[in-house]
């Protein structure tokens, strides 16, 4: 089930298809391929020009995206928007008709304010990528999440039919948790959120996703268990008495572990509050698959760019 791309954006995955999200996926192994060589470099975006536009703070998925433009041998350019004139009340509206006036292909943003990429999008002509918007989405992260999971636990036909994945910890105010719902239902796995009630409202199984407040519900019998850090930057009051009760409620102990089936892959997103979400053990044993996730976000980010710049003037 492949489709022909012809977005001009990437703002989100709610909107995308089951088609389109294996024709990315299926694009980003090709590029992890390219990733193994010798020269791992290709010449698809020479001559193009991407900006790097965090008004957020980032390491992963910033130095994801100027590495995999790069090995596209794009020309990147990383706004530092500490030092720019958004400092001194310029808009963002302002700053990227500015880049675009100094003839800038590709915006990848990520911001704090939840729509901010889908209002470039109303005027840029450049290509418009959502790098993480406030608690709405961050559907490289999605994307990476799935292509992760779908090398570990292939089926025939490129979804993921019939695989538990659970989400534990804050998905109320996670991005990385709806950018991930929207792709792992389309592909048809069944998706279980775990957390503190009010983390984790009733109103999500209008997602398609199984709710429940007992971790163990969440761990018994999961192909995949995903831990997402608690979004303090982002709660406006506390969400629960304190990090340490939330640990001991929802995080993943080595006690805990012992209910996961042994092929269960333990994810996370990063950055990992250590102790909090999962033990350091966990993190870093043989379950875990979180650098492979970081590893794949690079092949996933080169697919986003490289079928971008194919598109047509699509959506
Ligand atoms: N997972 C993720 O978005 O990490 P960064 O905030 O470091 O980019």
């Amino acid at each position: 089930m492949t489709t022909t791309w012809n977005r001009h954006h990437l703002l989100d995955l709610q909107s995308l298809s089951a088609g389109e999200i294996i024709t990315l996926l299926d694009a980003a192994r090709e590029f992890k391929g390219v990733g193994q060589r010798e020269i791992k470099k290709v010449p698809a975006l020479r001559g193009k020009t991407v900006i790097n536009l965090f008004v957020e703070n980032s390491t992963r998925t910033r130095i994801s995206f100027e590495l995999a433009a790069l090995r596209l041998s794009a020309d990147v350019i990383n706004f530092d928007a500490n030092v720019s004139s958004l400092k001194k009340g310029e808009t963002l509206k302002d700053t990227v008709r500015n880049l675009e006036a100094l003839n800038a292909d590709f915006i990848i943003l990520r911001h704090s304010a939840s729509g901010a990429p889908h209002f470039l999008a109303r005027f840029a002509r450049s290509h418009v990528i959502n790098a993480g918007d406030g608690s709405h989405e961050h559907p490289s992260q999605g994307l990476l999440d799935v292509f992760t999971i779908r090398e570990h636990k292939p089926r025939p036909d490129g979804t993921l039919k019939g695989l538990k994945v659970s989400i534990i910890g804050d998905i109320l105010f996670s991005r990385v948790a709806r950018s991930d719902i929207w792709a792992l239902t389309r592909l048809g796995a069944e998706v279980t959120l775990c957390g503190p009630s009010t983390l984790v409202p009733a109103h999500f199984e209008r997602m398609g996703c199984r709710v429940t407040h007992r971790i163990e519900e969440a761990l018994d019998g999961a192909d995949v268990v995903n831990f997402l850090r608690i979004q303090q930057e982002r709660q406006g009051s506390a969400m629960f008495p304190n990090i340490g009760e939330f640990a001991s409620l929802f995080g993943l102990t080595q006690s805990r572990a012992k209910r996961l089936k042994p092929d269960c892959l333990i994810m996370h997103p990063g950055p990992i509050n250590r102790g909090v979400e999962l033990e350091s053990e966990l993190a870093d044993g043989n379950q875990s698959v979180i650098l492979e996730q970081v590893t794949n976000g690079l092949a996933v980010r080169m697919a986003i760019l490289y079928l971008l710049n194919g598109a047509a003037n699509g959506s």
